[in-house]
């Protein structure tokens, strides 16, 4: 099921404990979320990836389908990911909180239960860039950042390595302005992984 190119730092053996991540992960129930879940939503992507998108919580279509950004901003965000060149393996994308929030509201205590998994996946796969997905996801990861339109479409360095914060690409969908700001930061996020990602930072 999953592939880890050789040379890995996890070592290919070490997919068991990924395994067993995502198995607890599927069983949680440490906040009430669970009750209301078809699936929890774990991750999708490569085992050795260079830059993984780290989003809010599963709507709808992810909840019956068990994979994170499924939807409408899912489509957005792939189409960013085939523009900026990420091969299947060179990128993943999980969430926050791993089940479906009652009517997509942001629960902070399901973030709060969540977060040591968020931080366990961060680290087994050591990507060498983070990329958050609106206001949620940046604080989450840098609480020194500024406002996400303020810091969106420019590298941070942060305790933990190399950030790139974005908006949300459901904030996309809602207007041109941010549309055209969504696609703006797609290439400044380009560059910036181009030019060697997190070297300068
Ligand atoms: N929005 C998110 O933040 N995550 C998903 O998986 C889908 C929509």
């Amino acid at each position: 099921m999953w592939n880890v190119p050789a040379g890995h730092p996890q070592g290919a053996g070490d997919v068991r404990s990924w395994r067993a991540l995502t198995h607890e992960i599927e069983r949680c129930e440490l906040c009430p979320l669970h009750r209301t879940r078809t699936h929890a939503v774990v991750y999708r992507g490569g085992l050795a990836p260079r830059v993984v998108f780290v989003g809010e919580a599963p709507g709808d279509v992810e909840d019956r389908t068990g994979l994170p950004f499924q939807g409408r901003s899912g489509r957005r965000l792939d189409t960013a990911i085939g523009r900026l060149g990420l091969g299947s393996e060179e990128f993943g994308v999980l969430n926050l909180i791993k089940c479906r929030p009652p009517e997509n509201r942001y629960d902070p205590r399901a973030a709060r239960a969540c977060r040591p998994y968020l931080d366990r996946q961060l680290a087994w796969l050591r990507p060498r860039v983070r990329v958050t997905l609106g206001a949620h996801a940046l604080r989450a990861l840098d609480p020194e950042a500024p406002p996400v339109l303020q810091a969106a479409g420019s590298p941070r360095g942060t305790r933990d390595g190399p950030l790139f914060p974005m908006i949300h690409p459901a904030a996309a969908l809602r207007s041109r302005r941010l549309a055209d700001r969504w696609e703006r930061d797609v290439d400044a996020l380009g560059a910036w992984l181009r030019a060697g990602a997190g070297q300068s930072v």
